[in-house]
């Protein structure tokens, strides 16, 4: 535990709306920030290879749904069979925002440090945002009232048309009950490249977004 609660009112000292350091340092300083409960235990339910706690002494929960990342929970994430209601101060998700590159179907190194082994094909219009609904209703569940998620959206271009996965992050966070509190831009020091591609129509994406939501019908503490 980093701070005790409940907060002291320190006056207006906002965090910044644009972060160009790494994403472990801006969860921690979201948690700071946005928290109104205790912050611990976070479920990262995305984790990956937990890149976010390298730095970090935080109580995290992991989960994925891959096996290989040895998470203490293996699971889906849209179901959380076995994870209690109302155990987390926060839910922390990174969500693939690619879908599997190349056309030989095999995984790549790329594919699995992106998670991108999931299926966005037509039948989901070009898009992975069909993920979200039945996560959102999970994190609802499982998170504590007044509970934060985090979450980390990349909008992306597929089948030649830009689809804006932080525009139905929000929505569908609203849809689920939350109150969709702030969104950070964070700056990307290695955008993705491919010699592969010839012609640009689309900017190259150098950010991402970071939602915060809170599970309250307000956001003021
Ligand atoms: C972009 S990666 C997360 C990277 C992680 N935040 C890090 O920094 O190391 C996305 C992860 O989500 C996992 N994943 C995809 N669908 C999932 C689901 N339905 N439930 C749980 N995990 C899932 C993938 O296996 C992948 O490890």
């Amino acid at each position: 535990m980093l701070f005790d609660y409940p907060q002291v009112d320190q006056g207006y000292q906002p965090i910044s709306s644009v972060w160009e350091g790494s994403d472990g340092e801006l969860i921690e300083t979201m948690l700071r920030f946005y928290s109104s409960i205790s912050p611990e235990p976070i479920l990262d339910a995305t984790y990956n290879r937990g890149r976010f706690w390298k730095e970090s002494s935080r109580e995290v929960v992991s989960m994925d749904i891959d096996p290989k990342f040895e998470p203490m929970i293996v699971g889906d994430n849209r179901v959380m069979e076995g994870v209690p209601d109302a155990a987390f101060g926060t839910v922390i998700y990174d969500p693939p925002h690619v879908g599997p590159q190349g056309r030989d179907k095999s995984t790549k190194k790329f594919d699995e440090d992106f998670g991108a082994t999931v299926a966005c094909g037509k039948e989901h219009d070009w898009s992975l945002s069909y993920l979200y609904p039945p996560f959102l209703d999970q994190a609802k569940r499982v998170l504590k009232p007044e509970g934060l998620l985090l979450a980390k959206i990349t909008d992306m271009v597929n089948s030649h048309r830009s689809k804006w996965s932080h525009c139905d992050f929000m929505r569908m966070a609203d849809e689920a009950g939350f109150t969709v509190c702030d969104l950070i831009i964070k700056v990307r020091t290695g955008p993705m490249m491919s010699n592969k591609w010839a012609t640009a129509h689309h900017a190259r994406k150098r950010h991402c977004f970071w939602i915060v939501c809170r599970n309250s019908a307000r956001c003021e503490r």
